[in-house]
């Protein structure tokens, strides 16, 4: 039976993204009582705060992922060493209308990158926006990928035992930090 359900959003909209391959390893590895489902961001118009008082149904549908979930996790590239604009998008719509932010669940932010510096920087910033959100951040473990060739097939299956022991136990770890959080 599932107890806790975590949304995750990927913030790369490539369809071949290492990044979504990393969310199917996380889901793949989740304990059994846990559900991952994706919270899409591919069809968000830009942001524009002329229309929070009519969100278009793709934003709605947006925040209504955030409200069905228990915990929030980011597993996002590094673009020119910072967010993507596509995930920053995402989070500005997320964050209003004014008073009526979803982003307040307690969160989590992994990456994959292709080089050796595997999100770190895009991962310090966004987590420097989901503190001004006033979300419960989990710091540690962190969780930097760096993306060896067929390190994780298309459909979220790890082909190297130490990434996948080490994957298995964060997303534990991150599922004890939403269970202890969204208690209180
Ligand atoms: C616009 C752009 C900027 C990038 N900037 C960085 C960067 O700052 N740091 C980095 O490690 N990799 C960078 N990369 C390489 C990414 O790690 C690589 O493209 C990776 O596959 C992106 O993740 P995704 O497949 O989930 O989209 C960049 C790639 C693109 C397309």
């Amino acid at each position: 039976m599932t107890s806790l359900r975590i949304g995750y959003l990927v913030g790369s909209l490539s369809a071949n993204s290492i990044n979504r391959k990393l969310a199917l390893a996380l889901k793949r590895l989740a304990p059994a009582d846990v559900e991952l489902f994706e919270i899409e961001i591919k069809d968000l118009p830009l942001y524009n705060h002329d229309l929070d008082g009519s969100y278009p149904e793709v934003a709605n549908v947006l925040k209504a992922g955030f409200a069905d979930a228990d915990g929030i996790l980011y597993v996002t590239p590094e673009y020119n060493r910072t967010i993507p604009g596509g995930l920053k998008n995402a989070i500005d719509w997320a964050s209003r209308p004014w008073g009526q932010s979803s982003l307040g669940k307690p969160s989590a932010v992994i990456g994959a990158s292709i080089g050796a510096v595997g999100t770190a920087v895009a991962q310090q910033h966004l987590k420097g926006v989901l503190n001004f959100s006033d979300a419960p951040l989990m710091n540690q473990p962190e969780g930097y990928i760096q993306f060896t060739e067929n390190l994780i097939t298309a459909d979220g299956e790890v082909t190297n035992e130490g990434t996948s022991d080490f994957l298995k136990m964060w997303i534990a770890q991150f599922s004890e930090f939403v269970a202890a959080h969204a208690a209180k």
